[in-house]
């Protein structure tokens, strides 16, 4: 007789235990839109909330992501985010998106979503893109993508796109956060502020002081 009512109290036990580790919770009302002038009010993992009756549509609206992004950097490529800042309305509810585009070889460097996994299509153009399994193994997964292919990038992992096509390319990617966060490998490590020292570097990349002050001033100097 106690088997179903123990199998229930675990039960219990696991669902909790996912409502504790889900990093952006179900709502608990039809929406949140964040109200980024309300500094002083109380903010649970988002912004503060807009009082609902002044909500318009243009709080759930973004116009723009047609337009292909200014590629002309120096790694050849763009993101125009449509996050919780661009659409207010996405405020606790879990989602953003983005338009990438790539020049002619243009490539968006290894970097990590903290937040966020990403689910990425190819519009238009070819792309390798690829993620890393985590240590040990760091095992390389990569593709190349044609317009239309759908790819997916682990929450957490480092993963790169690059045009591997004789065109412009572009994709629209969702990502499974409203503020996913992004955390690019050469900036941190070699353009953190203020900067790594230099024996740190040294030690770890087993190269000699030239090669990691060099990295460290070509960090600095790269803009996007
Ligand atoms: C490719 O992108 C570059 C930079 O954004 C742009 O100047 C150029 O016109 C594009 N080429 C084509 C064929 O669309
Ligand atoms: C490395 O370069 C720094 C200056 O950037 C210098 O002070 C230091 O002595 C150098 N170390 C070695 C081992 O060459």
């Amino acid at each position: 007789m106690a088997t179903p009512f123990i199998f229930f109290i675990l039960l219990e036990i696991v669902s909790l235990s996912i409502g504790v580790f889900s990093y952006e919770p179900a709502p608990m009302q039809d929406f949140c839109v964040a109200d980024p002038t309300n500094l002083a009010a109380v903010r649970v993992n988002g912004m503060a909330c807009k009082n609902p009756t002044f909500v318009q549509a243009d709080d759930f609206f973004y116009s723009g992501l047609h337009i292909s992004g200014d590629t002309r950097n120096n790694y050849g490529y763009r993101v125009t985010p449509v996050t919780v800042y661009q659409i207010p309305g996405l405020n606790t509810l879990g989602l953003s998106m983005m338009r990438i585009d790539y020049a002619l070889w243009g490539a968006n460097p290894p970097h990590t979503h903290p937040r966020a996994t990403e689910i990425l299509t190819v519009l238009e153009g070819t792309l390798q893109v690829g993620f890393i399994t985590s240590d040990p193994q760091n095992r390389l997964i990569t593709k190349v993508l044609q317009r239309g292919d759908v790819f997916v990038f682990p929450v957490g992992l480092v993963h790169f796109q690059r045009n591997m096509g004789h065109s412009n390319a572009s994709a629209i990617a969702a990502l499974s956060s409203q503020n996913p966060g992004v955390i690019s490998i050469t900036n941190s490590i070699f353009g953190s502020n203020p900067p790594l020292s230099t024996e740190l570097l040294v030690h770890t990349f087993h190269v000699d002081n030239q090669t990691v002050n060099l990295l460290k001033r070509k960090s600095s100097s790269i803009q996007e």
